[in-house]
């Protein structure tokens, strides 16, 4: 059975073609790094893949079920979570608010046990929360535990944005720059965090990353969009020397590989 598989995808925004007949593939627990200069067409694809925008043509398969025919929230209750190029929390929320958030998939009680206060749901939030503060701690977040999302900066929201989505336990995640605006220290440390956890859940990571140095280290496997279309996958030391890659890359600076 295939894990996933975005098969033959394109996306048209008017005359502009997003994705030309992108086909990637993913198989169940490896970390697949997705490159390319600006405006190739990432964070399009993670936009398809979690049903934010619908494809013009092409298949999402994700554990033999169609994505591109759901809704967002049904993809998500599939398994399927993602982080944000410029994050998506709740300004006037803590950072612990914020990640508790993530957990709402998982619990199990449902919405009448918690309205009424049946012990089962006071259970299950007394185990969010401390799951969610084991995940502040893994991202070094314990400091900023109750402080509002909006008196923080960029690279700690990044992080605050990884916690919430990993709280979902989702079994493939999406992550969209996830070490931008971090300091190297800090990248370092998210990019480890994020490998360890990612391996102890048994994780599919498909990450989108500018910092060749930080997709070198984590990923097995690379894929290169560029104008839209996938110009070449494979090893990260197969990729980095080939030529077209080589050829979409000369005069960005962004990317030094
Ligand atoms: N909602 C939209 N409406 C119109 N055009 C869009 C939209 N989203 C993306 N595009 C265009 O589609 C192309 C691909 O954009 P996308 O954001 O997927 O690139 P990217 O690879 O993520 O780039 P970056 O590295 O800068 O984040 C760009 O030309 C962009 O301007
Ligand atoms: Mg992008």
């Amino acid at each position: 059975m295939t894990f996933f598989a975005a098969e033959n995808v394109t996306l048209n925004f008017g005359g502009l073609t997003a994705l030309r007949d992108v086909t990637v593939e993913l198989h169940e627990g490896e970390i697949c790094g997705l490159i390319g200069p600006n405006g190739a067409g990432k964070t399009s694809l993670v936009n398809v893949i979690s049903g934010v925008i619908r494809p013009n043509a092409g298949r999402i398969v994700f554990d033999d079920r169609r994505l591109d025919l759901l809704a967002p929230h049904e993809i998500a209750l599939l398994g399927v979570a993602r982080t944000f190029q410029n994050v998506e929390i709740f300004a006037d929320q803590s950072v612990h608010t914020n990640v508790v958030t993530g957990l709402h998939r998982r619990l199990a009680h449902g919405f009448w046990s918690s309205a009424l206060g049946l012990p089962v749901a006071r259970r299950g939030e007394r185990r969010a929360y401390d799951e969610a503060d084991r995940l502040l701690e893994a991202f070094g977040l314990g400091a900023y535990r109750d402080m509002l999302a909006r008196d923080l900066p960029f690279g700690i929201l990044k992080r605050v944005d990884l916690a919430r989505a990993l709280a979902a336990r989702p079994r493939f995640l999406l992550l969209d720059e996830p070490t931008s605006g971090m300091s190297e220290v800090e990248a370092d440390m998210t990019i480890g965090a994020c490998r360890a956890l990612g391996r102890e859940r048994g994780v599919t990571l498909l990450v989108i990353e500018h910092n060749m140095q930080v997709i070198m280290t984590l990923a097995e496997r690379l894929v290169v969009l560029h104008h839209g279309e996938k110009i070449a996958e494979g090893s990260p030391a197969a990729v980095q020397h080939h030529p077209s890659v080589i050829e979409a890359y000369l005069g960005t600076s962004r990317v030094h590989a």
